[in-house]
């Protein structure tokens, strides 16, 4: 994904600034296999349910308005979200998915030659957003697949301007209870932003778990981001909110645009977020469905890092002579479409679906161990 090496000058001449030289484009998961015309689509962490009926009725109704520009200031959005988590909603950000809020923190508070401190495994993005803004990246590595504190902090210089964590992380699916991220943030310089990437927090029903909304109200440099792409099951829609310090508001407003969200999206949203009872059904569901899961695929031999997201990793033993990319292949031939991840071809990850979904993976994977 970034790669190191100078780019080559543009044909006319231009040359794109340092920081944007080093990135490589993204690249989205996998979403349709040639001659399969539906394939079980398992590779982007979406929800196989979709969204709240409620929300898919506020989406037609405001589309009707699509002729005027929506509330720049995504005010019953931002209510809604105020109303739902016990939060102020003039502490609240929303933005064109979470990624924009985690961009536009890192083009807030993070200036060229700055040390951008991240786990190695964390939200690509955040690395894109961090390099174009000619920041240094400094990654640590992590242990035994989760995210580790003490590397983390060994590598804090007075540069350190900006620490994301990905919380539950992807895509290793594992999470940092509170304690550990008290410590992390305890490490940091109070110059250094810690942004707490909680994109599948509502997933999590682990008890040591914090889902970052008291940091933030106890440190002026804690902001947290969450999506509507996940468990709301809005990723088309481009909605994500950030909880933030009332001084980290006001600059990610300087640089926000004014219409960043849509009216549709932002009416989608606010009832997503209001049927908590739909939540909740898919949060049970996703967390019975890991247990089956991993105990399934643990009885033929591959290992499934814990997780408490709505994905796993799965580990391929090289010592049994299988993959992550034969068993991706493996799985392309049953219609089936799980993400290469995890920095080898020991690793594959695949989200969490139905349980029609789940059971066709487990099928073709027991076939794969066998074969
Ligand atoms: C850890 C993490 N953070 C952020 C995002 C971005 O989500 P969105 O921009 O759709 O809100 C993703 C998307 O997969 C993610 O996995």
């Amino acid at each position: 994904m970034i790669d190191k090496q100078q780019a080559q000058p543009l044909t006319a001449g231009l040359t794109p600034n340092r920081g944007v030289q080093q990135i490589s484009p993204y690249v989205q998961g996998q979403s349709s296999i040639s001659g399969v015309a539906e394939p079980i689509k398992l590779s982007s962490n979406e929800s196989s349910f979709g969204p709240s009926p409620e929300a898919l009725r506020a989406y037609e109704t405001a589309g009707t308005e699509m002729h005027r520009y929506a509330d720049g200031r995504q005010t019953a959005l931002r209510q809604a979200i105020g109303e739902v988590h016990g939060l102020d909603p003039d502490r609240i950000l929303c933005g064109n998915g979470s990624d924009e809020l985690i961009q536009m923190v890192v083009r807030a508070f993070v200036s060229a030659g700055d040390e951008a401190l991240l786990s190695e495994n964390g939200f690509v993005m955040a690395n894109i957003h961090c390099l174009s803004q000619g920041a240094e990246l400094v990654l640590a590595p992590e242990t035994n697949h989760r995210v580790d504190v003490s590397n983390l902090l060994s590598r804090v210089t007075d540069k350190t301007r900006f620490c994301t964590i990905a919380n539950p992380n992807n895509p290793t699916g594992t999470y940092l209870n509170g304690s550990e991220m008290r410590r992390l943030r305890d490490g940091l310089p109070e110059s250094c932003v810690l942004l707490i990437d909680n994109a599948y927090a509502e997933y999590v029903l682990a008890e040591d778990y914090e889902d970052g909304i008291a940091m933030v109200d106890e440190y002026p440099n804690v902001v947290m981001t969450r999506t509507f792409s996940k468990i709301y099951g809005l990723p088309a829609l481009r909605i994500g909110w950030a909880y933030a310090p009332p001084d980290i508001v006001d600059y990610v407003n300087r640089i926000r645009t004014p219409f960043n969200t849509n009216g549709p999206a932002l009416a989608a949203a606010a009832a997503a977020i209001r049927d908590q009872a739909f939540a909740e059904k898919l949060r049970n569901h996703n967390h019975q469905a890991l247990k089956t899961i991993t105990a399934a695929l643990s009885a033929i031999g591959i290992e499934v890092i814990p997780s408490v997201a709505n994905f796993y990793l799965m580990r391929f033993d090289p010592a049994s002579g299988r993959s992550g990319t034969e068993a991706d292949q493996f799985l392309q031939s049953r219609g089936i479409i799980p993400r290469p991840a995890g920095g080898s071809d020991q690793y594959l990850r695949i989200t969490v679906g139905t349980d029609d979904e789940n059971a066709a993976v487990i099928e073709a994977l027991t076939d794969y161990m066998a074969s």
